[in-house]
């Protein structure tokens, strides 16, 4: 039940079929059953398209590979937030981690009942949201710092409540993936320092509204080797066993999220979500805990594309560009991560490749998809598609240089729906006046 990318290196639920036109036939990429040509024409573009076979797929995928484990996978709602997709996951049983006010108030749009699933983590909890996580009754509240500590027995004694904490501890593993997404080290805002941690632990067990439940982590995203993750639950563990050892009932181990993807074919391939569980579990062999885990990109990531056309082409002195109707405040990525997204033409025309940079209507250099990236020649008019874009893309989207939103479509079979309406202009001067 593999998820990775098939041998043709297409995700598996974006592959290319004939399709009859004009008479004549022709290699048009898909989402299941359904010609992104199709998708284009019905919809318009730019236009993030997902594929609810392949997010099922690896949600059972990362399920099974714990399944030895007592655990609870709490999707990373930040990856992608959409409430289509917060309800096909919590539909097979998937709780949710979630950083904001705003987050949690998503998954309980999606069901008031997700709230029993729900961590929370962040460095920067106000106490408005602090308070709408104790009246939904939340899991688990993931504690940044020694001030939110007190600030949330504040909030849990005045609404009455008990608040379930973790600290969330920095166990300072490098990360090895890009500086901006590494979260683990010494030098981060993230956490406590494990040589805080038991005094603060003492401190949290002397506040009434508190219940001290687990210990938490996340060191990093895009991580794509398992020894940082290996080093840091061991590190984890021994914090566990001395917490325990002081009589505090730690019940939950959240391990964070953080596991990479394959963006490219380059090798090596990035570790399998087996050997990401192998990880985390030896060092787990011999503790009693109920593992939290908190994906996001794995399971979404390569289960959504971004489709977009070309406007214009144009060649410079040195430079031939493809300016496409989808930019920066589209998909963030390549810009601010010079992150890599494989672009695809979604009815190849010649197997002959030309150097190009595919580049958007914003206005800056920085807006780009790929630069300096050999693709078939594809004419004005024409799509792409924008690979493994499903997370941490139209998360990340804006109305930079007043450009609505794109529209959001989730395949299923030969169904697709809109999950979420192009935005309007209406919708962009709302709130201004
Ligand atoms: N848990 C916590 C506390 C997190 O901060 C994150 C991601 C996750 C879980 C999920 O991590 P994942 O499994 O998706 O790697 N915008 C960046 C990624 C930022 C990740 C932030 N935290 C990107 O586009 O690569």
């Amino acid at each position: 039940m593999s998820a990775s990318k098939s041998a043709s290196g297409r995700p598996p639920s974006f592959q290319y079929h004939k399709i009859k036109e004009a008479g004549a036939s022709a290699s048009t990429l898909h989402c299941e059953d359904i010609p992104l040509t199709s998708l284009a024409d019905r919809f318009g573009t730019p236009l993030y398209v997902y594929s609810a076979s392949s997010i099922r797929q690896r949600y059972r995928a990362f399920e099974h590979a714990f399944r030895r484990q007592r655990h609870t996978v709490c999707y990373s709602v930040k990856a992608n937030s959409s409430l289509a997709i917060l309800r096909l996951l919590a539909g097979m049983g998937a709780g949710f981690d979630v950083v904001s006010g705003g987050e949690l108030e998503r998954v309980l749009q999606a069901g008031r009942r997700l709230a029993r699933k729900v961590v929370f983590s962040g460095v920067g909890k106000t106490a408005e949201e602090m308070r709408a996580a104790l009246q939904a009754g939340i899991l688990l509240f993931n504690v940044e710092s020694e001030s939110e500590l007190g600030l949330l027995a504040e909030c849990a004694a005045r609404l009455n409540k008990h608040a379930r904490i973790s600290l969330r501890v920095n166990p300072d593993v490098p990360a090895r993936t890009h500086p901006h997404i590494s979260t683990g080290l010494h030098q981060h805002k993230f956490g406590v320092p494990l040589s805080q941690a038991r005094n603060l632990y003492a401190q949290a067990a002397g506040l009434k509204a508190l219940r001290v439940a687990g210990v938490s982590m996340h060191i990093g995203s895009q991580i794509t080797r398992v020894g940082p993750f290996a080093d840091a639950m061991r590190r984890i563990v021994r914090l566990i066993q001395q917490l325990r050892a002081d009589g505090l009932p730690i019940h939950y181990l959240d391990a964070g999220g953080g596991l990479g993807i394959a963006y490219s074919n380059s090798s090596p391939p990035p570790a399998t979500v087996s050997d990401y569980a192998g990880a985390l579990l030896r060092p787990l062999s011999k503790l009693d805990v109920h593992l939290l885990l908190e994906p996001g990109r794995w399971l979404v990531g390569p289960a959504g594309i971004l489709l977009t056309r070309v406007l214009y082409r144009k060649s410079t002195t040195s430079r031939t560009f493809v300016v496409v109707d989808a930019a920066m405040n589209d998909l963030l990525r390549p810009s601010l991560y010079d992150a890599y997204h494989e672009i695809v033409p979604v009815q190849p025309a010649s197997c002959e490749t030309e150097l190009v940079d595919v580049v958007g209507p914003v206005c800056e250099t920085g807006d780009f998809l790929a630069r300096n990236r050999g693709l078939p020649f594809v004419p004005e008019g024409g799509l792409l598609a924008v690979l493994d874009a499903g997370a941490y893309g139209m998360a990340l989207s804006s109305n930079y240089n007043t450009r609505p939103r794109a529209a959001e479509v989730l395949v299923d079979g030969s169904a697709a729906k809109l999950i979420r309406r192009r935005e309007t202009m209406a919708d962009l001067l709302r709130c201004e006046k």
